[in-house]
């Protein structure tokens, strides 16, 4: 087995060699002076199976995995899975309005024409697993996401809006805190309101816990509630933080007292590793 590291994804792809003891393949990615990318493999993958890490964000990046499959399914490998620590453009996964794209099912139809299998760490919904043409299936971090929020002595996990629940339950099962949710109403592309139900957080070490941080609006309004409830600590916790314009000074005014994120997309917060969870589904679903 050969894994191939996108230029998004090397630490994962680092890590995810290491855990499971199988060479990178040695690689040239390249900008020509136009900013087109150029992708050649130096090792022979003929026969080869071969697992690519990429992240498919910002745009850039999916084009060159695009052309890292072309290279890997020219090269005539054996079996290939396409890993995707963060699928960009998930939170487009259906028609909100007559007219638009469903944009999670383009990115993934044309994911799915060179690869055998599919492995999407925390999708924004499961149904965009379906997109894909070939087998595909989610990775979850809970478990290590767990580990982190244990270790801060967090003891409620809260879910920004219903729709992010059974993150939330899972994860405070294996934490053996206790979960809720908050509920979060959208006024407008920019404006949205949290309300905190009849929830019992003063005094309490609080995390939230999302799939997504990307402007920071929906942590800095959820925090700012439940600080005005009296909450002592509030951790502002996703999978994957985008953390887009000033996102992250929203969040501490807002009273944040610490923010993590995985490192499907690598920042200064990236404290919880994705490459275990990652292992463990390929030893369990790809290699033989
Ligand atoms: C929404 O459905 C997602 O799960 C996140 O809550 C959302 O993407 C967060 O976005 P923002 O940080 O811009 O409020």
């Amino acid at each position: 087995m050969y894994i191939i590291s996108g230029t998004a994804s090397k630490n994962i792809a680092e890590k995810l060699s290491k855990e499971l003891n199988e060479p990178l393949a040695k690689t040239v990615i390249k900008r020509f002076p136009d900013n087109e990318c150029y992708i050649r493999i130096l090792d022979d993958l003929k026969g080869e199976e071969v697992v690519i890490v990429q992240t498919t964000y910002p745009d850039p990046n999916i084009v060159e995995l695009l052309l890292i499959q072309n290279a890997v399914s020219e090269a005539k490998a054996g079996e290939i899975t396409v890993v995707i620590p963060y699928f960009g453009y998930g939170r487009q996964d259906k028609k909100f309005e007559m007219g638009e794209a469903i944009s999670a099912k383009a990115i993934a139809t044309h994911i799915g024409l060179n690869a055998d299998k599919i492995m999407l760490v925390d999708p924004h919904k499961n149904h965009i697993l379906d997109f894909f043409n070939v087998s595909a299936q989610e990775c979850s971090p809970i478990y290590e996401m767990a580990q982190c929020l244990n270790k801060l002595d967090v003891s409620l996990i809260l879910a920004p809006d219903k729709g992010a629940l059974e993150r939330a339950k899972h994860t405070s099962k294996l934490t053996g805190c206790e979960y809720d949710y908050l509920e979060k109403k959208r006024i407008d592309a920019k404006t949205i309101e949290i309300k905190t139900k009849n929830l019992e957080t003063k005094g309490k070490n609080v995390a939230i816990l999302d799939d997504i941080i990307s402007t920071g609006g929906t942590m800095a309004k959820a925090i700012s509630e439940l600080k005005k409830q009296g909450a002592k600590d509030v951790t502002a916790a996703c999978t994957h933080g985008l953390f887009t314009g000033d996102a992250i000074n929203k969040i501490i005014s807002a009273g944040c007292n610490k923010i993590i994120s995985t490192n499907t997309i690598q920042n200064k917060f990236s404290i919880v590793d994705v490459a275990p969870c990652i292992a463990k589904s390929i030893r369990k679903n790809i290699i033989k």
